[in-house]
């Protein structure tokens, strides 16, 4: 089967600021290319959260349609997003949202073991080893270090094999070596597994290494191919 582009349109979400709105995204239409790696770059509350938010089925827009396998998640119920965030979606929380009596194993495959699906013991140690963190998997997250914390997070969104990774500043508590080998990880994934990424971050030396970035300035998306 033919992957197909997420396309987003006429996206837009404000949230309440006092008596008024305040407008987030303003009529966005754009596009994620299916089966590559997408960086989404803009200002610090320019609202690159929200749109991770919106595309995973986390919050609902105040108008507008995402279309992803031809489908408009924007009118699914209650359940169907639930079912489409399990069996889609790979999220990586800018605060990582790990749960604090679980190990890092037991995080990583946490949302797996909820489905009736057999533990990977073989992935699951790959991406404890490329993510350096097979001597800590019994560990509990207050016992991690940030950057730590932020790898099981992104050996969790991994661990599925999920269609669609949305990861959110996915290296902000990382050196500079281990940023740049979690974007290695994050493109060899996309091409073993076929996965659309799309990826926040500050760091535009980063961004740059993905298949096209996107600009998020004044409530509107600009898409720049990466050269
Ligand atoms: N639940 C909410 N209620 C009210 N305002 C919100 C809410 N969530 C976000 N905002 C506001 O919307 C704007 C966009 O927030 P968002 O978190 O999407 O930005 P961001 O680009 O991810 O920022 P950062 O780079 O700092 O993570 C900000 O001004 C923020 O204050
Ligand atoms: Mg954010």
């Amino acid at each position: 089967m033919v992957k197909e582009n997420i396309k987003i349109e006429n996206l837009s979400k404000s949230y309440p600021e006092g008596e008024d709105r305040r407008i987030v995204l303003d009529d966005c239409s754009f596009t994620i290319e299916a089966g590559k790696m997408t960086s989404l770059v803009g200002k610090s509350g320019s609202g690159k959260t929200t749109i991770l938010n919106l595309l995973g089925g986390l919050m609902p827009a105040d108008q507008g349609h995402i279309y992803l396998d031809g489908e408009d998640i924007t009118t699914y119920s209650e359940n169907e997003l639930d079912d489409y965030r399990a069996e889609k979606i790979g999220f990586i929380f800018q605060d990582f949202e790990l749960i604090e009596d679980f190990t890092v194993e037991e995080n990583i495959c946490l949302v797996s073991d909820l489905y009736p699906k057999e533990r990977n013991q073989k992935r699951l140690n790959e991406l404890l080893q490329h993510l350096e963190l097979t001597d800590l998997k019994d560990h509990l997250p207050s016992q991690l270090s940030g950057g730590e914390k932020q790898r099981t997070a992104i050996a969790r969104a991994l661990y599925p094999s999920p269609s669609l990774v949305l990861a959110d500043e996915p290296t902000g508590n990382l050196d500079r070596i281990r940023s740049k080998q979690v974007f290695d990880l994050l493109r060899e994934n996309c091409f073993l597994f076929d996965q659309t990424i799309l990826v926040v971050t500050h760091d535009l030396s980063l961004a740059k290494q993905a298949d096209q970035i996107l600009v998020l300035e004044d409530g509107k998306v600009s898409r720049y191919e990466s050269d």
